[in-house]
């Protein structure tokens, strides 16, 4: 059984690619080690986070990110148990909105394809969670304000 945490939250500065990219290569090394897999996603300023491995690992994993103070507004969307990985293979994948009104964004940072394929051909027999995330990054649905009840 697989433990599957998704979170959202707002940068707490303007992250530049230097930072992103030391954020992903510290959780890639950690979560390598941990059997933890996901995906990050980046849109205009916020982040969602799907975490995914051992019950443990991942709540414990979530309770460190979530005391990050490179980050805030940190909130828990869905939280669900599932047989299959949705990101097998991948220790952190990385994904930004590739359009903001109809611009093309470039942070440096390059999306990993092979982690948007998996997105997007993700089921949802548990959980809305693939949806949730595919639409994050369309833009769809401006996120509540911290401390509004979601499903
Ligand atoms: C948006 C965001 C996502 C993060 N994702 C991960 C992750 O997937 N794995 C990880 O080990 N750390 C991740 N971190 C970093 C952790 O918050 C924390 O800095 C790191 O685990 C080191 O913890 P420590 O300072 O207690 O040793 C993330 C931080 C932020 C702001």
């Amino acid at each position: 059984m697989i433990r599957r945490l998704l979170y959202r939250s707002r940068q707490a500065y303007e992250f530049g690619t230097d930072d992103l990219l030391r954020l992903l290569l510290a959780a890639r090394r950690y979560n390598g080690a941990q059997g933890v897999t996901g995906l990050l996603l980046f849109r205009e300023g916020l982040f969602m986070q799907l975490l995914e491995g051992a019950r443990t690992d991942v709540e414990m994993l979530y309770a460190r990110i979530a005391q990050d103070p490179r980050h805030r507004e940190v909130e828990m969307l869905q939280i669900a148990d599932g047989v299959e990985r949705m990101m097998p293979g991948w220790q952190m994948g990385y994904a930004q909105a590739p359009q903001i009104d109809g611009k093309d964004v470039f942070s440096g940072l390059v999306t990993d394809a092979g982690a948007l394929q998996l997105l997007a051909r993700a089921g949802d027999r548990s959980s809305g969670i693939a949806a949730t995330m595919r639409g994050f990054l369309a833009g769809e649905g401006a996120p509540p304000a911290p401390g509004v009840a979601t499903r």
